[in-house]
């Protein structure tokens, strides 16, 4: 099982504007006709799965879309769908297809269902000490759900901005989780996290971009996406800082 430390106040952040990406035809045309939007949708799909999941994730997308849930809620949906299926071996045949030669498979998504936002579900393999560093995630929300293997996670919660490449962090988890087991993060869940593999770990991830606005309380930053933080500890009171730095930094620290 994967066991939660006690889950730390969370602060609340100062807000700035987030940059809109990508604007597209597509976006034009759901401002036009949304039921003609979500037919063209089917054919703007990357990826080779059309399974069930598929279309439990585009059909909430419509209700978060149009206001009916929360990413919230949408991601708890479809969470609860991927896990089902991936525990009953529906993406075994890609992951034996592709366990040998890859470090991520594209199972399915769309980059031009609406203008700056975008959504992956992917097969992850992490290879036994092989670490994702730590780093948070702007704009970016994802969850994975574990299909085999153990991987430890860390979780944090951004705090009050301390300087301009400096956050607060509470360190929220420290666990192991196992197959069946799944993890979120999102502008209000804990926003950054780091992990490694305990052994050799395939896990199923669905993140998507664009769906938090100026309203999302924790939002802080400019950019979308995810951005690499190098967990750091104050003297003398032990208070943990994330340093917002390269991935480089971060490795060249944390990889020993
Ligand atoms: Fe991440």
């Amino acid at each position: 099982m994967y066991k939660y430390l006690p889950q730390p106040v969370l602060d609340t952040f100062e807000k700035l504007p987030v940059k809109k990406t990508v604007s597209t035809v597509m976006g034009g045309i759901m401002l036009v006709s949304p039921k003609l939007h979500h037919r063209l949708n089917q054919f703007l799909l990357l990826g080779p799965y059309r399974g069930d999941v598929v279309e439990t994730i585009q059909e909430n997308l419509y209700r978060l879309e149009d206001g009916e849930i929360d990413q919230v809620e949408f991601l708890d949906i479809v969470r609860d769908a991927v896990r089902e299926v991936a525990v009953n071996g529906e993406f075994d045949e890609w992951i034996e297809q592709g366990a040998q030669d890859t470090d991520a498979i594209t199972l399915a998504g769309s980059t031009l269902h609406a203008p700056g936002k975008e959504w992956f579900l992917r097969i992850f393999m992490i290879e036994e000490g092989e670490q994702d560093y730590p780093h948070q995630h702007n704009s970016l929300s994802s969850f994975q759900v574990i299909q085999s293997g153990e991987l430890r996670l860390r979780e944090y919660a951004r705090g009050e901005r301390i300087d301009d490449d400096l956050i607060e962090l509470d360190k929220v988890t420290d666990g192991v989780l196992e197959p069946g087991d799944t993890f979120e993060t999102t502008e209000m869940e804990p926003n950054a996290h780091w992990f490694e593999g305990e052994s050799d770990v395939v896990s199923v991830n669905f993140n998507m971009r664009g769906y938090w606005d100026e309203n999302d309380r924790y939002l802080d930053a400019d950019e979308t996406g995810r951005h690499y933080l190098l967990p750091v500890q104050a003297v003398p009171d032990d208070k943990l800082y994330g340093k917002e730095t390269s991935k480089d930094v971060v490795e060249s620290v944390l990889s020993d």
